[in-house]
């Protein structure tokens, strides 16, 4: 089988394309031909190594896991003899967080009860692949917000894998929600659910006089610090990153009634069950930014790593 391959951790040019043996499954395992997956912000960190705090769990000195990849969706090609809720045929899309799992590869092997699901019927393998790493993040930063309909948000960094998602999650309980992102993506966030656009390349939305009961930085740049005072009393923020958050987080549980939160969800199956079930409703739809095919997944790991990427980056793995 064909996988894009590295021995060390370094920028996109440490890839290649190898031919490596097709793993064969235990009895608790399906083997699966993966079709599509995404190159996302999370594989660009596992490919770099950074921040250097991640190789205590994806090698000190070089990578454990050769084959970059968290995220796929593909179809069941043969299943271990204990294997009970999958058949050889099912159409699956799953995710293994995000320290790496190896799927930009035409085969893996994938145990049932870990992150795993049936595809939404009747979704490409494309489309299916991108509503999955940054629409679990998404999911696990919403849910730790607790929302009700009665609130407001903000979400900076809205046209991301995980802003585009996190829109669409939060409109599902009725909250208007203003979205920060570039004016000509206004169209893509209000298809999306916003209510409200700014602009933050001509606009200082930290200087605005709107405050919000719920601030999703799903971009991460934006530190609590930066947002406390759009927040109202009593209301709760969350980011994808940022290391002062962390202080933040566990100093605002005893201190002001302005909280900092953290999505904390492991419970990927789950989470990926209920994505399903919101894109089979109608509720959720993945945004996507282009395709490339495996031959060029270090072009699609440049891309990713600018930043700039609208929604998802999707791999396309053929034969
Ligand atoms: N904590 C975790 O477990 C975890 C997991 C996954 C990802 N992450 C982190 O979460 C972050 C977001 O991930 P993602 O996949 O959603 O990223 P992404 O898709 O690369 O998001 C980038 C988007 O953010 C926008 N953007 C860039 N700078 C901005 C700014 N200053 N203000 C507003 N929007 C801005 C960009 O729009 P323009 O091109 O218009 O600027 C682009 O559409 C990354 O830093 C990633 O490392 C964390």
């Amino acid at each position: 089988m064909k996988a894009a391959f590295r021995s060390r951790y370094g920028r996109h040019d440490v890839l290649s394309i190898k031919e490596l043996d097709t793993p064969i499954p235990t009895e608790n395992e399906v083997l699966i031909r993966v079709y599509a997956a995404t190159v996302n912000r999370s594989d660009c960190h596992v490919l770099w190594g950074k921040p250097w705090v991640m190789r205590l769990f994806t090698g000190i000195s070089k990578p454990k896991i050769a084959i970059t990849g968290c995220d796929f969706a593909g179809q069941v090609e043969a299943i271990g003899e204990q294997v009970k809720t999958f058949k050889v045929g099912d159409k699956v899309m799953g995710f293994a967080g995000a320290l790496g799992y190896g799927t930009h590869t035409q085969y893996i092997v994938f145990p049932e009860n870990k992150g795993i699901v049936q595809m939404p019927a009747g979704l490409p393998y494309e489309q299916a692949a991108a509503c999955i790493e940054g629409a679990f993040y998404a999911l696990g930063a919403v849910r730790a917000l607790n929302p009700t309909s009665k609130q407001s948000a903000l979400v900076i960094g809205a046209t991301g894998a995980i802003g585009s998602a996190t829109i669409q999650f939060l409109s599902m309980y009725g909250i208007p929600v203003t979205a920060v992102c570039e004016a000509e993506n206004t169209e893509l966030v209000q298809s999306l659910g916003a209510t409200r656009v700014i602009d933050y390349k001509t606009q200082d939305f930290t200087q605005d006089d709107h405050q919000y009961d719920l601030i999703v930085d799903a971009v991460g740049l934006y530190a609590f610090s930066r947002c406390r005072h759009l927040l109202k009393p009593n209301g709760s923020y969350t980011s994808s990153g940022g290391t002062s958050n962390l202080f933040w987080a566990l100093a605002t549980r005893f201190v002001g009634n302005k909280k900092v939160v953290f999505n904390m969800s492991f419970k990927i199956k789950e989470g990926l069950a209920y994505i399903k079930e919101k894109i089979e409703g109608g509720s959720f739809r993945p945004v996507i930014d282009r395709q490339y095919p495996l031959a060029r997944v270090a072009e699609a790991f440049e891309y990713v790593a600018t930043g700039k990427k609208l929604g998802n980056v999707i791999l396309t793995i053929e034969n």
